[in-house]
This record gives C-alpha cells, sequence and structure tokens, in this order.
C-alpha cells in the first residue's frame, strides 16, 4: 500500500455508489419458460409477495409467444424495475420442433435493442430501459422420470444467452425420496446433453459459502401460492391438502437470513466500539506521556531559572556589600577631612589674636 498525504475523498465511493443505485432503482429481467400451467405466474406473485395480473392461457395456441410485462416496485425506499416475461403457449403444439426459436429470437432482439443504444453517438445509456434478461428460470414439469426432449433443446439453445436456472416447478407433486432422485437424473442428462446452467459465483470468498450450497441444491425445487393461511400465529403463503399445510418457506428463509445479517451487523458494531475505546486509549496514554515530559521539563526549566536567580541574587547582594562598605569609607574620609580644617581654621585665629596684641 501506499500511504496518502491527506484526505482525498475515495473513502466515499461506495457510498455515492449505493445512493446513486438507490435513487435510480434497479432494474431486473426475469425469463420464465416452462408449460402452460405450470405455476409460472404463480411462482413469481410467491417470490415478490404480490399479485401480478396475467390470463392463464389456453393449450390451444397456435405456436409459442412471449409475454412481457413491466412493473415499477417499490420497498423501503427501494425502487425495482421488475420485467417478467412468460412463455405463452409453450409445449402445447404437437409440433415442437421449433417451440425454442420465438424464445431465442426474443432474447437476441433484447441484445440487438441494446447494441443499438450503444452505437448511438449520443448515448443515454443511463435513462435507457435495458430489457437484456438477467435471468431464465427453466421449469421443470414435476414428472420425477427424466427430462422432456423439448426441455433439452430449449435450454440447449438458450444457455449461451442466459443465465438459466432450472427449477422443478410444483415440487409437491413428487415426494421427498423421488424429489432426490429425480434431481440427480436431471443434472445428469443437462451434464450428458453439454448443457450449462447457472452457476452462483464461488470465487468471491465471502459468498463463496452459500453459493456453493446454492450450486449444490441446483434444480430447485419450488412450491408456489398465492393463498395466505394461517400457521401457528402468522400468515404465511402456503398450500393446503387433505393432509396437511406445505408452507412456502420464503418467508422463513428471509428472516433467518435477516437475524444472522443483523446478528452480523451487531458483530461489527461491536468490534468498532472496541476498536474506538482502544483508540482512545492508547491516544489518551500518549497524551499522558507527552503532558509528563511537558512537566519534566518545565520543572527542569524552572529550577535552573531558581538556581539563575539565586546566583544574581548573591551577585547583588555582594556588590551591595560593596557600595555600602566603599560609602562608610566615604563618610569617614569626608569626616575626618572636615575634622582636619576645623583645626587649621583655629590656628589662623589664633595667629590673628597675637597680631592684635
Ligand atoms: P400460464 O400462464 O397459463 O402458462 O400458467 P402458469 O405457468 O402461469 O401457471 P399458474 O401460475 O397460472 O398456475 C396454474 C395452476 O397451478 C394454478 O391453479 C395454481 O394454483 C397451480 N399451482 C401453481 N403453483 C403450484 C405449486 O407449487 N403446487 C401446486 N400443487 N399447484 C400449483
Ligand atoms: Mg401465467
Amino acid at each position: 500500500t501506499v500511504p496518502l498525504a491527506g484526505h482525498v475523498g475515495f473513502d466515499s465511493l461506495p457510498d455515492q455508489l449505493v445512493n446513486k443505485s438507490v435513487s435510480q432503482g434497479f432494474c431486473f429481467n426475469i425469463l420464465c419458460v416452462g408449460e402452460t400451467g405450470l405455476g409460472k405466474s404463480t411462482l413469481m406473485d410467491t417470490l415478490f409477495n404480490t399479485k401480478f395480473e396475467g390470463e392463464p392461457a389456453t393449450h390451444t395456441q397456435p405456436g409459442v409467444q412471449l409475454r412481457s410485462n413491466t412493473y415499477d416496485l417499490q420497498e423501503s425506499n427501494v425502487g425495482l424495475k421488475l420485467t417478467i416475461v412468460s412463455t405463452v403457449g409453450f409445449g402445447d403444439q404437437i409440433n415442437k420442433e421449433d417451440s425454442y426459436k420465438p424464445i431465442v429470437e426474443f432474447i437476441d432482439a433484447q441484445f440487438e435493442a441494446y447494441l443499438q443504444e450503444e452505437l448511438k453517438i449520443r448515448r443515454v445509456l443511463h435513462a435507457y430501459h435495458d430489457s437484456r434478461i438477467h435471468a431464465c428460470l427453466y421449469f421443470i414439469a414435476p414428472t420425477g422420470h427424466s427430462l422432456k426432449s423439448l426441455d433439452l433443446v430449449t435450454m440447449k439453445k438458450l444457455d449461451s444467452k442466459v443465465n438459466i436456472i432450472p427449477i422443478i416447478a410444483k415440487s409437491d407433486a413428487i415426494s421427498k425420496s423421488e424429489l432426490t432422485k429425480f434431481k440427480i437424473k436431471i443434472t445428469s442428462e443437462l451434464v450428458s446433453n453439454g448443457v450449462q446452467i447457472y452457476q452462483f459465483p464461488t470465487d468471491d470468498e465471502s459468498v463463496a459459502e452459500i453459493n456453493g450450497t446454492m450450486n449444490a441444491h441446483l434444480p430447485f425445487a419450488v412450491i408456489g401460492s398465492t393463498e395466505e393461511l394461517k400457521i401457528g400465529n402468522k400468515m404465511m403463503k402456503a398450500r393446503q391438502y387433505p393432509w396437511g399445510t406445505v408452507q412456502g418457506d420464503l418467508q422463513e428463509t428471509y428472516e433467518a437470513k435477516r437475524n444472522e445479517f443483523l446478528g452480523e451487523l451487531q458483530k461489527k458494531e461491536e468490534e468498532m466500539r472496541q476498536m474506538f475505546v482502544q483508540r482512545v486509549k492508547e491516544k489518551e496514554a500518549e497524551l499522558k506521556e507527552a503532558e509528563k515530559e511537558l512537566h519534566e521539563k518545565f520543572d527542569r526549566l524552572k529550577k535552573l531559572h531558581q538556581d539563575e536567580k539565586k546566583k544574581l541574587e548573591d551577585k547583588k547582594k555582594s556588590l551591595d556589600d560593596e557600595v555600602n562598605a566603599f560609602k562608610q569609607r566615604k563618610t569617614a574620609a569626608e569626616l575626618l577631612q572636615s575634622q582636619g580644617s576645623q583645626a587649621g581654621g583655629s590656628q589662623t585665629l589664633r595667629r590673628d589674636k597675637e597680631k592684635k596684641k
């Protein structure tokens, strides 16, 4: 590291980025690919805890289409521009050979639109609504058996263009042991057909562990529901069956994550506090040391000063003595002189008297 001589201000850059993202909002585009009635709309409603409008499709579509809807969502003060693109009539035709084509065309069209924007001389990318797909949820029918050729062909055609996250739809339809086997089967089929699915990144060590476990769960088994049921004393999204209820444990996971996060935050805060106290203590000790040094210096100077003063006083005293002695001698000398002149005076007087006689 290179030391800085003063404050530059780049420590506020992360804050600036956060502020910018918060004020502009985020943009997220999901593509749901899956057969009619597999629960695409229901899962979106469950995930975002709302009711997006969207008519169920009939099974008599002449071909596959894509339906795109954009919603402005707001949570606290953070905005999310969410685009959900869903297939309509996927898997309903007798000849499914070309079913993937409209999807590929749609994805390519979004790339093309972005490229056109980038090629403009005056680019306004910050105001541009980027419609490129961020994630493709591929809904697999819960057959418990194997992937359909339609699934393999479509995923193979898409895997170089989007992040495919395969999910087993309506996974309440198969038992737990069946599900485990089904997952293994799907994974091996994907691998043997060379289909690349999305892998949560594990190169950043702060998320490596959690992302590693996420990758191990792929393909995700999901259950969607828009029905709210009272479980314990909480309202939860759940599905009710003659033999019991299944809760969409999103809420629980969310709460667990939130608690974990809050705990970590508290720990960090405590650490900061400790560090601060430590720093204050150090500074205090430093100041005390400096004060002590100052005191010592002051004492030394004071002593020096006193010595000097004493010397001067002594000198003054001896000088005074000398002056006094001199004065004494002077008065004595004067006295002597005046006595001498008086004696001389009476002699002349006598001489005058003698002259008169
Ligand atoms: P289209 O838009 O018509 O292609 O259908 P979709 O894929 O959006 O399916 P939708 O969400 O409309 O769900 C179809 C039916 O499946 C509804 O009756 C849902 O209640 C039901 N459903 C959705 N998710 C689940 C699930 O996880 N388990 C079960 N058992 N049923 C589900
Ligand atoms: Mg739907």
